[in-house]
């Protein structure tokens, strides 16, 4: 059978990431969470002290890109994790700290090409699912299917504040919903391939949709894709 590219975008805290890979696993498919990839170099730009006064120096994270070396490596229960010069950061990843600065790193030109390089070596010859903000509009725009998610910002906020508490981060609900307002706003107002959505692109707003509806959604439309049927 042939395999097809699927991108997978859209806002903060849509729940992506979980349905990109629930579909992978099922079809078989390399899963890629673009995200992880941005916030690593910024766990990076933090620990080498780039981050001053809560502002990003990033002439001096540009100079050390080619230094940087992320991959991805799947753990014991076979999910890919994500590795910072070797080292797996899975977990380092996800704190606010690394939320908080990760719109600005992801808004430098030289950081977006690099990744970007990567990930559509990634997909070469192979179905893969890939979620992110641009997938579907830089890194394939000629991918076979894309789909752009989306739910209202409280809707969001509150799946990430009990994802939050629920790991024992001392966060309140205001902090959270306004980190994610500025991550949108930051990520579709940037320069370089601003969060959008993609012409083509099957728009799925879950604010309303439990995860088993919207993973029936996201499978019959990679059925009937990869069918050839649409
Ligand atoms: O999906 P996420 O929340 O882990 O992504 C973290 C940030 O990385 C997000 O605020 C914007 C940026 N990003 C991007 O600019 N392009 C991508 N393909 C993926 C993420």
């Amino acid at each position: 059978m042939h395999t097809i590219t699927i991108a997978v975008d859209g806002h903060s805290s849509t729940g992506k990431s979980t349905l990109a890979k629930q579909l992978a696993d099922y079809i078989g498919y390399i899963y890629v969470d673009t995200g992880a990839m941005y916030r690593a170099i910024t766990l990076f730009a933090l620990r080498a002290g780039f981050v001053v006064e809560g502002k990003l120096q990033a002439d001096k994270l540009i100079n050390v890109l080619a230094d940087i070396t992320i991959a991805f490596q799947k753990n014991s229960e076979g999910k890919a994790e994500v590795y910072l010069n070797g080292e797996n950061v899975e977990k380092q990843i996800r704190t606010l700290a690394v939320s908080e600065q990760v719109s600005p790193v992801a808004t430098i030109s030289e950081v977006r090409s690099k990744l970007v390089e990567q990930q559509r070596n990634m997909g070469e010859g192979q179905g893969i699912v890939m979620d992110g903000r641009d997938i579907g509009t830089v890194v394939f725009p000629d991918a076979q299917l894309k789909v752009f998610m989306t739910a209202s910002s409280k809707v969001r906020a509150q799946r990430r504040y009990d994802e939050l508490r629920g790991r024992g981060d001392e966060i309140t609900f205001d902090q959270v919903l306004e980190n994610i307002q500025e991550r949108d706003y930051i990520d579709s107002t940037r320069e370089d391939s601003p969060l959008r959505q993609a012409k083509d692109a099957i728009v799925i707003d879950n604010s309303d949709m439990n995860l088993e509806d919207q993973f029936h959604v996201l499978l019959q439309l990679a059925k009937d894709r990869i069918a050839g049927r649409i």
